[in-house]
């Protein structure tokens, strides 16, 4: 089975395209899962929108929308090319994926848009994803090769677990107790975690996104224990009983912070790198309390993470040598690096376990606040 995948949810155009070898033996697989026997990545292109949005410190929606109509046709020629698919009118592909939501509806929209004309053209069905899903699935996308290589999994192996999906946009903690099934527990009542980093990074004068640009400024300081004397950001909610987050606090700590030194201080190397160690501890120190949290009161079998921030090495590390400390007969997956951030692999490899859900193209529908349920 062939899938094209169209991602539109933010700011980067993503078009990919994986192919799934099932099984042939006449043993009865009781998962879709286990019948799965390869899947090879044919392309997975991103085209991001970082330059034209770093202007402003974050992603501008109609900005957004413009650049997506813009990128996607030089994508999907991009995408067929590394694919090897010259065929245009009639290729070799099954079903047709885009994100149906949640992100930003002009994003969405055109994504799916622009994925229903090609199912119109190619009478293909459409097989409508969950972005937050798909961030969780992109776990079992893990490239051993430039040819990248498949891995089969057993999701029964791993289940129930939590998941911990953090993004630009989200920061959810979501019970999965079986393939499909999912319960949010804990969310973000204000700022995404993501959100908080690309925030922070403005108010300090660093690049977008903030992530990385924090990320980069905190490993300057080889030993993450140093801080700025006597000063501490908050760690939000994080004793809080609930599975829910709150970021703006700190976001509003660095901003207040930032007004009392003077211009020079502000501007030091110390200052500026000293500050990104806090605010990417305080995000960690949160992040990790309350998973662990969830982890042990629901007795799960592991803990998965998802979405842009796990790209955050520090965070990656911390969380793995938190587990093993705590919970130690507990499973830990982080997806590679490459599909923690936005991408349409992601949203194919979902696709494929939804392909019952194909529809027709006139059924199709973008549901920009949709919850993982
Ligand atoms: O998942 P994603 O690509 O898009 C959304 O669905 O929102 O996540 C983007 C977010 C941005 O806020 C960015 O600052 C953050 O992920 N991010 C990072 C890192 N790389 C990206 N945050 C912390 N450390 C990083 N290395
Ligand atoms: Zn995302």
């Amino acid at each position: 089975m062939i899938i094209l995948a169209i991602e539109t949810s933010c700011d980067d155009t993503c078009i990919s395209i994986l192919k799934f070898k099932v099984q042939s033996s006449k043993l009865k697989a009781t998962t879709q899962n286990l019948k799965l026997k390869e899947i090879k990545i044919l392309s997975n292109i991103v085209s991001s929108q970082v330059e034209i949005h770093k202007k402003y410190g974050g992603v501008y929606p109609t900005m957004a929308k413009r650049e997506h109509q813009k990128n996607l046709l030089p994508v999907l020629k991009k995408a067929f090319k590394k694919a090897g698919i010259k065929n245009f009118i009639k290729p070799k592909i099954d079903f047709i994926a885009a994100t149906k939501g949640p992100g930003l509806e002009p994003c969405l929209w055109t994504g799916v848009n622009f994925t229903k004309a090609l199912a119109h053209l190619w009478n293909l069905k459409i097989i409508p994803v969950n972005h937050i899903e798909a961030h969780i699935l992109a776990n079992w996308l893990s490239p051993v090769s430039s040819n990248f290589q498949f891995s089969i999994f057993n999701f029964q192996k791993y289940l129930p677990a939590i998941c911990l999906v953090v993004s630009g946009g989200h920061t959810q903690l979501i019970l999965m107790r079986d393939f499909g099934k999912y319960k949010i527990l804990g969310e973000t009542r204000d700022d995404a975690a993501g959100e908080c980093f690309d925030k922070t990074a403005r108010i300090l004068g660093l690049g977008y996104p903030g992530g990385p640009a924090i990320a980069a400024e905190a490993a300057k300081i080889k030993n993450l224990k140093l801080k700025i004397k006597n000063f501490s950001l908050p760690r939000p909610m994080i004793y809080s009983k609930d599975y829910d987050f709150s970021f703006s606090g700190l976001k509003t700590a660095v901003l207040y912070d930032f007004k009392k030194q003077n211009s020079k201080t502000r501007k030091s190397k110390k200052y500026v790198q000293a500050m990104s160690v806090e605010i990417q501890q305080a995000v960690i120190d949160v992040l990790i309390k309350k998973t662990i949290k969830a982890a042990k009161d629901y007795k799960v079998k592991t803990i998965i993470l998802g979405g842009g921030v796990v790209a955050n090495e520090e965070l990656r590390k911390q969380f793995g040598e938190k587990i093993k400390k705590e919970l130690s007969n507990i499973q830990y997956l982080t997806p590679n690096i490459q599909f923690c951030t936005d991408n349409a692999a992601m949203i194919a490899l979902t696709a494929y376990f939804h392909n019952k859900e194909a529809k027709d193209w006139k059924n199709i529908k973008v549901n920009a606040n949709l919850r993982t349920n």
